[in-house]
């Protein structure tokens, strides 16, 4: 079978610049398609993971390769703007996300970004406030809305791109029942059509039901473990061992 390499990491480490670790001897692919959860217990670098994969940090040690193009400062200089329309990172919390003036300005800005004309940009925005049903805070201040409202206009601001890759930082932690059911839905919708999901959490069940595969980040940075979430539900001690359980 032909697959599409969306991301390569070989050996890949990272430190912060006052020392601290955050991701040693990384090495993973993820093919175009493929829905991956990556679990860790908290401080494991899930976080500092999805930033590289968002080309927002360089690698400190190894070397990731993106759509077959190895990550440098050269890169993300000349190809940083395409990277960022093919590959949308929700971050865990909507504040660092939403900054603009406006909910719609906001869901505006990559496009804008991307100088898209504008009244293409504004019937794809509204097309897409629609559709998350968030179109009546459409001209609110992002801290005038709900935590929901913020987690579904910080969604709509990734997907109105419409990215190849979707990288996920903890989606549903905060969130109320029926806003996690609309998100795990909207997430299957975007997998089914062929997208590439990288989901990370320490929340086991939601990620099961989401995630065909998992890469389980040790508490000391390193990969525990790494293939089918099938193998992983019949192995708990390896989620225990993550401090999972
Ligand atoms: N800006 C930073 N400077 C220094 N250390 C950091 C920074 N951000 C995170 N870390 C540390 O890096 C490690 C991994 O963090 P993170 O990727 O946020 O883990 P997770 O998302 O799995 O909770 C932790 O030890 C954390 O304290
Ligand atoms: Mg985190």
């Amino acid at each position: 079978m032909f697959v599409d390499p969306v991301f390569r990491l070989h050996a890949l480490g990272y430190h912060y610049p006052d020392g601290t670790p955050a991701l040693q001897g990384i090495t993973w692919q993820v093919s175009r398609g493929e829905s991956w959860a990556v679990l860790g217990t908290n401080g494991s670098g899930k976080s500092t993971l999805l930033k590289i994969l968002d080309a927002l940090f360089l690698p400190t040690e190894g070397t990731l390769e993106i759509f077959g193009i190895p990550l440098d400062e050269n890169t993300i200089k000349t190809k940083g703007l395409e990277l960022h329309r093919r590959i949308g990172l929700l971050f865990q919390d909507p504040d660092v996300q939403l900054f603009s003036p406006t909910i719609f300005d906001d869901v505006a800005f990559g496009l804008r970004q991307l100088k898209e004309p504008a009244p293409q940009v504004t019937a794809k925005v509204n097309a897409i406030l629609t559709e998350f049903r968030i179109d009546d805070v459409s001209e609110k201040m992002p801290f005038r809305i709900s935590g929901g409202q913020k987690k579904k206009a910080a969604l709509a601001s990734v997907l109105v791109l419409e990215p190849e890759v979707l990288l996920l930082d903890e989606p549903t932690n905060d969130l109320d029942p029926r806003t996690k059911r609309w998100l795990i839905a909207k997430l299957t919708e975007f997998r089914e059509r062929g997208g590439t999901l990288v989901v990370a959490s320490h929340e086991v069940d939601v990620v099961f039901r989401l995630c065909e595969k998992a890469l389980v980040l040790s508490e000391d940075h390193h990969v525990l473990f790494q293939g089918d979430t099938s193998y992983l539900q019949a192995h708990p001690e390896l989620l225990e061992q993550a401090n999972l359980l």
